[in-house]
């Protein structure tokens, strides 16, 4: 009998980078779920699987959870925008959805592999180390470490796994719909097709985890076959700044940009975060391929091409 995988958020960034890569495994179907409030549809035009227009908050969908009817989910949906303050709202989306998506695949014994975030790390110290400080200093951050915490108390009464990926800066193709909370990899290269200055807050020696895609993609097939449950860091495992990425910029577009820097307008910012990847080598027995150079080469060459559609459904 086929696998039958569910997507939530399948219509977004992530999720559809893993609808495409997980389509072309063998007796393998998948089932898409997003309320299209923030995803888009382009990003499955390439991607042969079933899409359903629904809520992660649907009784009716926790119902299909709980009697068995997937093999295993991928829990991408959420509102991805760390900038929403509404703290009710984050809470009803992110955490309350998940907890009862997660009572369903535990009622079936269903693998429940979800995505966490680096924002529940907020400025704490870096390398970022799960179960070491995690200050998260937003309601995005919080909602996604209440994630984290409901799920270690099913970790003994769940008959089957639950992975949470906390993932770092993700960027590549597929993130054309998140506008302004898309990574700055794009923001900037559009900025500059544009024939605007790239913008950076003063003066872009901010670190930050940038993460390729197709680690991200990677490390979610690799927790597919994980032998326990656990929380780990999906990112590259080092830290660059944001000048790095304009340099990498100019070394794809072959030419000097001059940036702008600007006051960072928020209050709170995370000034260095970092992957700490042992404990993802021992969980997921996998570790990330694609440093900044590499990544940024590959992304910036499609966008450069005018494509910009999930990896694995670029023909
Ligand atoms: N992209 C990153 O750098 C990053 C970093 C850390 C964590 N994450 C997390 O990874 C996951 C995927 O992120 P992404 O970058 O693909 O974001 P995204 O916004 O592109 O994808 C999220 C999808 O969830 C859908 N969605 C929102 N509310 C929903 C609901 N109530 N029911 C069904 N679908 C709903 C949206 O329409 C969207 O398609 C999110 O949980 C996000 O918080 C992403």
């Amino acid at each position: 009998m086929n696998e039958r995988i569910l997507i939530t958020g399948g219509a977004g960034f992530i999720g559809a980078n893993l609808a495409a890569a997980l389509v072309k495994q063998p007796a393998t179907d998948v089932v898409v779920l997003d309320d299209f409030s923030f995803g888009s549809w382009k990003n499955l035009l390439h991607v042969d699987c079933e899409v359903r227009a629904g809520s992660i908050a649907d009784a009716e969908l926790h119902a299909e959870i709980a009697s068995g009817a997937f093999s295993s989910i991928f829990h991408e949906g959420a509102i991805s925008d760390t900038t929403v303050l509404d703290q009710r709202l984050m809470l009803d989306i992110n955490t309350n959805a998940f907890a009862a998506m997660l009572e369903a695949s535990a009622a079936s014994g269903t693998r429940m592999i979800y995505a966490s975030s680096a924002a529940t790390y907020g400025n704490a110290a870096a390398p970022n180390t799960v179960g070491g400080k995690e200050e998260a200093a937003n309601i995005y951050g919080f909602s996604k470490l209440s994630m984290d915490r409901i799920a270690r108390r099913w970790y003994d009464r769940h008959p089957s796994v639950i992975i949470g990926l906390r993932y770092f800066n993700v960027y590549g193709p597929g993130e054309a719909h998140k506008g302004s909370t898309a990574s700055m990899m794009l923001q900037l290269y559009n900025q500059i097709m544009a024939g605007k200055q790239p913008r950076l807050f003063k003066h872009g020696e901010q670190m930050r985890d940038f993460v390729y895609i197709r680690d991200v993609i990677d490390a979610n097939l690799a927790a597919l076959k994980a032998p326990r449950s656990g929380v780990c860091n999906v990112g590259s495992g080092k830290a660059r700044c944001f000048n790095d990425v304009v340099m990498n910029l100019e070394v794809q577009l072959d030419r000097k940009l001059d940036v702008e820097y600007f006051d960072n307008p928020f209050d709170f910012y995370q000034n260095h975060t970092e992957a700490e990847m042992d404990a993802t080598r021992e969980l997921l027995d996998w570790s990330p391929a694609w440093d900044l150079e590499k990544g940024m080469a590959e992304y910036i060459a499609l966008l450069q091409k005018d494509i910009n559609e999930p990896i694995e459904a670029i023909a």
